[in-house]
């Protein structure tokens, strides 16, 4: 069984290195994207503080549909441009919004969400898988060290799906 640690380190920027290789360690060999997601928003969602919904959205050809995740049932379908996760989508940058009531568009799933985080999924074909979203009960919860840290957890991710296709 895959054990989650939690309180070795202290700084954030630890927790997302001790974090990223636990999740290499996690996915290194398995195949399925399916059981990768969910375990990826598993220890993602249970091992980091202040998080209400950790979750993919995965791009059919058309848009967003829900994927694995952590946290209450979720809006299913989010076309491209719509919303937090819509926009990472179709810009390919990371969304990192300090307060969703000031967000245009933001599309409210779950109303304790205050604040998120939206990381594109980019195949290494250029094609686009999908989206990596985290929401959290508190305004401003994710800074320039979550950015960075959510891009390097989702760099992992990524490189064991090109390592499947
Ligand atoms: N808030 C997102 C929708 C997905 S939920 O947060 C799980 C958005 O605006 O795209």
């Amino acid at each position: 069984m895959f054990e989650i640690k939690t309180g070795t380190t202290t700084s954030k920027s630890e927790q997302y290195a001790e974090l990223v290789e636990q999740a290499r360690g996690m996915l290194a060999g398995e195949p399925s994207l399916i059981a990768n997601a969910a375990n990826f928003s598993a220890l993602v969602f249970h091992t980091l503080p202040d998080f209400n919904w950790a979750g993919f959205y995965l791009y059919d050809g058309n848009e967003l549909v829900v994927g694995p995740f952590q946290g209450k049932p979720a809006c299913i379908r989010i076309a491209l441009g719509r919303g937090v996760c819509g926009k990472a989508a179709q810009t390919r940058e990371t969304q990192l919004v300090h307060d969703v009531n000031a967000f245009d568009g933001h599309i409210a799933c779950d109303a304790a969400s205050q604040s998120e985080i939206v990381v594109p999924l980019v195949k290494a074909d250029g094609t686009l898988l999908g989206v990596w979203d985290v929401d959290s009960p508190s305004v401003g919860r994710f800074d320039d060290e979550d950015r960075a840290g959510m891009e390097a957890l989702c760099a992992v991710f990524m490189n064991a799906v090109n390592a499947q296709s």
